[in-house]
């Protein structure tokens, strides 16, 4: 029969959060204090060291690409389009890119890549999630596999990122930085 059942215990080893404080989600002590008074990274601290790029032969990803080179980084850049990166890699100096045709849905393949410019350039400290795709129309107009492809994308690959990139930056010890692209829509909402 069992007795009640613990609510605190999900699925797949996960539990829930705690109601209340969760001294766990405090504040980072860099962050203690209000917004901005954590250190900031001057840009010589990050040259020579490695920026990943998600959806780098796009318009946004490119441009990080190109600002992180600018400031002496080595980068990284993933992306599904293998011309676009071939595009990108061409206007940059050979010794600052690397490129990995890598759909980041694909947590082994963002693993692979990771491994490969860790072992070349060090842990990341700088990782940019930035590949991402929209739906034109209704939410409810999705196909559940569409649904699926655009969580796996959007959502999925930022984690597939942080989880194969961040452990080696925290061990660092260096200061490193995350940057997730999204959209005005995160902030307001439309009809469907
Ligand atoms: N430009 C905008 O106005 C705007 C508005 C809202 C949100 N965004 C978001 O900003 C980010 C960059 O936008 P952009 O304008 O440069 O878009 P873009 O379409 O020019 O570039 C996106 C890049 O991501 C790549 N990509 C798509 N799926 C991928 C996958 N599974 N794995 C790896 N790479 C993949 C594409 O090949 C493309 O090169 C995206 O996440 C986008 O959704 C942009």
């Amino acid at each position: 029969m069992g007795g009640a059942p613990d609510h605190g215990q999900l699925s797949h080893g996960l539990v829930r959060a705690p109601r209340g404080p969760d001294p766990a989600l405090r504040p980072h002590p860099a962050r203690r204090g209000g917004r901005g008074t954590g250190p900031v990274t001057a840009a010589a601290d990050l040259a020579g060291r490695l920026t990943v790029v998600s959806g780098a032969g796009g318009g946004i990803g490119a441009g990080l690409a190109r600002e992180a080179v600018s400031r002496g980084m080595k980068v990284l850049a993933l992306d599904v389009d293998a011309a676009r990166l071939a595009a990108l890699a061409g206007s940059l100096p050979r010794d600052a890119v690397r490129t990995a045709v890598v759909d980041v849905a694909d947590a082994e393949a963002v693993a692979a890549a990771a491994s490969e410019a860790t072992a070349a350039w060090g842990p990341a400290a700088l990782i940019c999630c930035n590949a991402g795709i929209e739906f034109a129309g209704r939410t409810w107009d999705m196909t559940p596999d569409q649904w699926r492809r655009l969580q796996g994308i959007n959502v999925d690959g930022a984690f597939h990122l942080l989880h194969a990139f961040l452990p080696a930056t925290i061990a660092d010890g260096r200061p490193g930085h995350v940057l997730v692209t999204s959209s005005v829509g995160g902030l307001s909402s439309g009809a469907g």
